[in-house]
């Protein structure tokens, strides 16, 4: 979750999240040093006079700077693609989790295990605990097993919504009509906050996501228990 002054990616909780981290590190590193050769470039414009009356054109030249930032392009874009198909892989997951967006609230269908299904709100400001946190807490928080491989469907029933977990790399729309699959591995327990982050009407900014990640043989007693 992210807490006060955290300008930058969360923490990850998930390998898929690593590798994005990882890739935008690489991307802002050739980013930088563009930025400072060019700004040098540019600067040092300003302390030159030299003319030269015979300049007509530079073959040499433009065919460097033409190709050289194609090359860096590369350099970008297929790390870029590896990680797009790497995102798309399903990896024979052991659960599978529909969630539901609804105008505003999600809804969640555990589909392997006897269709338990539950609706899932924010907590409103006024009832909220002292110790949760606010438009962020749910009164009923999905419950996942770690270490596992897992499947989440997303859909909607009015408009669209998306389903995006930071700390786990996930950000899936959900579309009346189309039924969406994403999956993911979370490596730690502990409690993971996302929020819709499509703009879906007037309460778009209160139907957040709780996940709680435990252990599988508490995952077993919580689904048993249902
Ligand atoms: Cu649902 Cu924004």
């Amino acid at each position: 979750m992210s807490t006060w002054a955290n300008l930058g990616l969360q923490d990850s909780a998930s390998p898929l999240m690593e590798q994005l981290i990882f890739f935008h590190d690489h991307a802002l590193l050739i980013l930088v040093m563009i930025t400072v050769l060019v700004g040098y470039l540019m600067f040092m414009l300003f302390f030159n006079n030299y003319v030269n009356r015979f300049l007509l054109h530079g073959q040499l030249i433009e065919m460097i700077w033409t190709i050289l930032p194609a090359i860096i392009l590369l350099f970008i874009a297929l790390p870029s693609l590896r990680l797009l198909y790497l995102l798309d892989e399903i990896n024979e997951p052991s659960v599978t989790l529909k969630s539901i967006g609804h105008q505003w609230y999600w809804s969640y269908e555990y589909s392997d295990f006897n269709n338990i299904e539950f609706d899932s709100y924010m907590i409103p400001t006024n009832e909220l605990a002292n110790d949760g946190f606010r438009l962020l807490d749910v009164d009923n928080r999905i419950v996942l097993p770690m270490n596992s491989q897992i499947r989440i469907l997303v859909t909607a029933a009015d408009v669209i919504h998306s389903w995006t977990i930071p700390a786990l790399g996930v950000k899936v729309d959900g579309t009346p009509g189309r039924l969406n699959q994403t999956n993911f591995f979370i490596n730690r327990p502990g409690l993971f906050y996302g929020q819709c982050s499509e703009i879906c009407g007037a309460n778009h900014s209160f139907m957040p996501i709780v996940i709680e990640s435990v252990p599988v043989n508490y995952f077993i007693k919580w689904i048993s228990s249902n």
